[in-house]
């Protein structure tokens, strides 16, 4: 099947071939994007952002990214909650839209919104400040391999922030935490990049900094993997999100030779194929042994270890790389924002997280070092609030 009716054709529409495996943009690609070349006039500007689900989840991956840890301050219950979501809503609608903030202080830098989609989740603490006692399970149990960092971890809520262009993130980031300054102090900020448009073709799947192709194994079903289903009215058609920061130790990757990159993983860096095959959305042959009988993917290899056959059983993952300070001996802290939505968490994160953590090449050069989970309400119709059926 062609990429292009893979796109336009069965996804667009909805209807999905059962057991197919999508490639990482295809899943993304929505109605507003219609076919383009990177750069071209018919590239859309804007993601919508009224509709049954938040933007930002299965909108195909903007080249930046903002993750915003908020805490909530002392005494900001139900209420106040109402109004911070009223206030952060009405931002996120006009800057998504083109337009500045109420209390935009720089309103010429609203002007080109570069796809920006700003999407709110809700930790346990939000519950707890609201009084509502029956929220989806969110906890993750500790896992061997975590060494999690509080300043990485944890809060109560999380505005995502994606968008083409970093003037407009950086504006849209500033007036968000300025507006929920009276509400909540920010834990931490994550940062995050991928390649544009205009270096990439949209619709193929990214690198990561350790080069390898990274998102070719999504979902088919967005409707069964993604967005929930039934609960209260406040969670249908939202998802959970599990936000995982896991750092990199680049030098000792770059040790490695490429044979034992490529088994670690169990597909080639050149192309992404999996090693019993020679294309990148080939499906792997777990079977498949050597000549001297070994399987060919090992049995600690990163796909073997995460794989989940059941296609409407996957998380999607929309990470973003991060690069930050550069020591004086020239050492860089680099990894991968790693996130993804899905239905039920402790159906299908919690078994891929524990399958790795017991055992997956990949550990050798990395270690996950923040963690948080939260609950990403459905989206809102016009006039409307996110969080609106929860917190009114
Ligand atoms: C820095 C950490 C990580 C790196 C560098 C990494 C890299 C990769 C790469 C290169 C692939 C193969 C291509 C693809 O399908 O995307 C892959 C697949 C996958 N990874 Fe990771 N990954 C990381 C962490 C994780 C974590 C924490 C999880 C979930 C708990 C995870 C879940 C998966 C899944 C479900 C697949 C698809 C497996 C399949 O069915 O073939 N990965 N990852």
């Amino acid at each position: 099947m062609g990429r292009d009716l893979t796109r336009r054709g069965l996804l667009v529409g909805g209807a999905v071939a059962a057991g197919s495996t999508l490639a990482a943009t295809g899943g993304y690609l929505a109605a507003s994007r219609p076919d383009e070349r990177p750069g071209s006039a018919a590239t859309p500007t804007t993601e919508p952002f009224h509709g049954p689900h938040q933007a930002g989840i299965a909108t195909e991956p903007q080249t930046q990214a903002a993750f915003l840890g908020l805490d909530l301050r002392p005494g900001t219950d139900r209420e106040a909650l109402g109004r911070l979501m009223r206030i952060l809503t009405d931002d996120a609608r006009r800057l998504t839209e083109g337009e500045p903030g109420l209390a935009d202080a720089q309103p010429q830098l609203a002007g080109i919104p570069a796809r920006l989609t700003v999407t709110f989740g809700f930790g346990p603490g939000l519950f707890t400040a609201a009084g509502v006692g029956r929220r989806p399970d969110t906890d993750l149990p500790a896992f061997p391999i975590d060494r999690l960092q509080d300043r990485w971890s944890g809060g109560d809520l999380l505005v995502q922030l994606c968008a083409d262009d970093t003037v407009t993130l950086a504006h849209a980031l500033r007036l968000i935490a300025k507006d929920a300054r009276a509400f909540a102090t920010v834990r931490w900020t994550q940062r995050g990049f991928r390649r544009p448009p205009t270096s990439q073709p949209a619709g193929q799947t990214q690198r990561n900094m350790m080069g390898q192709l990274d998102g070719t194994v999504q979902p088919s079903d967005l409707d069964r993997a993604v967005w929930i289903g039934d609960g209260p009215e406040w969670l249908r058609g939202g998802t959970l999100m599990v936000l995982r920061r896991i750092r990199m130790d680049l030098e000792e990757w770059d040790a490695a030779d490429e044979a034992a990159k490529e088994f670690s993983i169990g597909r080639r860096l050149s192309n992404g194929a999996p090693l019993t095959g020679g294309r990148e959305h080939d499906a792997p042959d777990f079977q498949a042994k050597d000549r001297i009988g070994f399987p060919v993917i090992h049995e600690a290899a990163h796909i073997r270890r995460a794989h989940v056959a059941d296609p409407a059983r996957r998380m999607l993952r929309r990470g973003y790389n991060y690069d930050e300070a550069i020591s004086s001996d020239g050492v860089t802290e680099t990894g991968l924002i790693f996130a993804s939505y899905q239905a039920d968490i402790a159906r299908q994160f919690v078994p891929v997280q524990r399958r790795l953590a017991d055992l997956d090449l990949l550990n050798t050069w990395t270690t996950p070092i923040g963690s948080a989970v939260f609950v990403l309400p459905p989206g809102c119709a016009p006039g409307g609030w996110i969080g609106e059926a929860l917190l009114a």
